[in-house]
């Protein structure tokens, strides 16, 4: 029974993983395959449609991503602004509405620009919920919500006892959203790389040794497909879980 009712995916989170050595093995400088990665996103983009999936978030740069040399790291900041400039139009014609989440604080004006300008323009917009990550990394991000819990605590608004997963989890990002079900990571590294370690406490996670920018609809449709055949018993018995489903089936 457990394989007639398909797990639903609301939330798909994914690590773009492997864009330097797609390029290296063309010869090409690893900028091309960041340029290349973009491409792959606006077919993810499309592919997440007709799975009815909701909410998409995409790490795009990390927190450790900095590390990287000085060239590579101003290619991707290009990048980001001429993709979010040339993108715009498209994105919220297709009613998508986008959100940036990370330490923006670093980023120069350009681009912390682009980026206010891009999530003004798509605010109200009722189709995919597109979250990008960038300068994000889910330690950082659990930190922030501590130290806005522990300010409300030392002003004497929060009694310490009130503080448990639910009231913590809501001063997260990406709180107002399910969590991811699937997290698929490409590239073929088997780690989260501190990409959304709580928000993705139980989700499914589908790695590929796919290289991003050739991760195309098919790869999307096979993850899809693996993700339908797993069980999620968030602690349960597989029995429970199968009982549970042949009763919502009756
Ligand atoms: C992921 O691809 C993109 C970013 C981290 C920005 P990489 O650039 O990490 O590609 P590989 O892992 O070196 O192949
Ligand atoms: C993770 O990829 C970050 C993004 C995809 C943005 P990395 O290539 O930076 O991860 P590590 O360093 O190999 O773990
Ligand atoms: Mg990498």
């Amino acid at each position: 029974m457990s394989n007639t009712v398909s797990n639903n995916i609301q939330h798909l989170a994914v690590i773009m993983d492997g864009n330097g050595r797609w390029a290296r093995m063309r010869g090409l400088p690893r900028g091309a395959g960041h340029r290349a990665g973009v491409k792959t996103v606006r077919q993810l983009i499309g592919a997440c449609e007709d799975h009815k999936i909701e909410y998409l978030t995409l790490f795009a740069f990390s927190s450790e991503n900095w590390q990287r040399p000085k060239k590579e790291v101003s290619v991707l900041m290009d990048l980001f602004v001429s993709t979010l400039s040339k993108e715009l139009s498209e994105l919220h014609k297709n009613d998508i509405c986008l959100k940036f989440i990370g330490d923006l604080t670093r980023f120069d004006k350009n681009l912390k620009q682009a980026i206010e300008k891009a999530e003004e323009r798509t605010r109200d917009n009722k189709g995919l919920k597109l979250n990008i990550a960038v300068n994000y990394g889910g330690r950082w991000d659990i930190v922030n919500a501590a130290k806005q819990r522990a300010q409300k605590v030392l002003d004497g608004d929060l009694a310490i006892d009130k503080i448990d997963e639910s009231d913590f989890s809501q001063y997260l990002h990406l709180s107002s959203m399910p969590a991811p079900e699937l997290l698929i990571r490409s590239g073929g590294e088997k780690r989260v790389s501190n990409f959304l370690i709580w928000q993705t406490a139980y989700s499914e996670l589908y790695f590929t040794d796919c290289l991003w920018p050739a991760f195309d609809k098919k790869e999307l449709d096979k993850a899809v497909q693996w993700f339908n055949s797993r069980q999620r018993r968030f602690g349960r018995t597989p029995e429970q879980v199968d009982d549970d489903k042949n009763i919502k089936l009756a």
